[in-house]
């Protein structure tokens, strides 16, 4: 079969999904596809026609890409693609609207408001320490971690959104399960020097990686049912990725979600490609069996 390979795009986390695509695209070639390379642009919809694909590969991370848009276009023109439909990325994507979901399913979630920008800037919000991100971003881009007894709110950049996703900040420590279909993967601590920013995930030696976390096992067991729980109850398809924060000095009631990615990072090196590389899984066998689960 023929795989367009769709990468780039015009979001914020475009350079890596340029990354993501790249491999992904090697990977699948290795496994003996014919693949065409695409830099998701304006000219999406006439290069797909006019390329003609058996399968689209989503590589795309955030916007436009990982929000539902692309795979409605795709439904649209009739081409199975990989992960997530149109309504489980376009929930997973708003964070605010993913965790009310969440919430109501039982799930544990760091309480969170959805202020105006202005708002955020002008007064505290809630409590230090806390967290304001954009609703819709992906790769700790515009995040900023208000600290425990800071005195003044945080002074955003121009080019956050009007609303921004205020969200009590849970110390402690970061940990994420790949889901690849049915199967739960295992779970990853991600430890850094400080801050788990968009430098501390892309800079080499900016993060590292503990698989499987070196954790309780009732933590263990319950992040690893949070997360296809989670990809259960937004209808994810493929493979996702729930990441946690675990505060370790209130056992299980210091757990929390933060969010599902329908849209995880897909380099060699990247978490979910780990966890499957763990389980057995090479790369490639990953990167083909996405292409064999697409649907649209
Ligand atoms: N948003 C990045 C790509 C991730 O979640 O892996
Ligand atoms: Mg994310």
């Amino acid at each position: 079969p023929k795989v367009a390979v769709l990468m780039g795009g015009p979001s914020a986390e475009r350079e890596v999904s340029l990354s993501s695509g790249r491999e992904c695209a090697a990977a699948l070639r290795g496994e003996g596809f014919e693949v065409v390379e695409l830099d998701a642009g304006p000219d999406l919809y006439v290069r797909l026609l006019d390329i003609k694909p058996d399968v689209v590969f989503n590589a795309l991370h955030g916007r436009w890409g990982e929000d539902g848009c692309v795979q409605g276009l795709l439904e649209w023109l009739r081409i199975p693609y990989t992960h997530s439909g149109v309504l489980a990325s376009a929930l997973a994507m708003d964070k605010q609207r993913s965790k009310a979901a969440f919430h109501i399913a039982g799930l544990p979630v760091a309480e969170s408001v959805i202020e105006a920008k202005s708002e955020v800037a002008a007064r505290h919000t809630m409590e230090p320490p806390y967290v304001v991100k954009p609703n819709n971003e992906g790769s700790s881009v515009g995040i900023y971690l208000v600290h425990e007894g800071a005195n003044t709110p945080p002074k955003l950049a121009d080019d956050m959104p009007e609303l921004v996703m205020v969200e009590q900040y849970v110390a402690g420590r970061e940990l994420t399960v790949t889901v690849m279909g049915d199967r739960a993967l295992t779970v990853t601590e991600i430890m850094t020097d400080g801050w788990y920013d968009y430098d501390a995930k892309y800079k080499p030696g900016g993060s590292w990686h503990v698989l499987p976390a070196e954790i309780p096992q009732d933590i263990f067991d319950l992040c690893m049912g949070f997360a296809k729980q989670a990809h259960d109850l937004l209808g994810c398809k493929g493979v996702s990725r729930t990441d946690f924060r675990w505060d370790d000095s209130k056992g299980a009631e210091g757990l929390f979600l933060l969010e599902t990615n329908t849209q995880p990072g897909m380099t060699p090196t990247s978490l979910a490609p780990e966890q499957g590389a763990h389980c057995g899984i090479t790369f490639g066998q990953l990167c083909a069996w996405m292409v064999e689960d697409a649907s649209c």
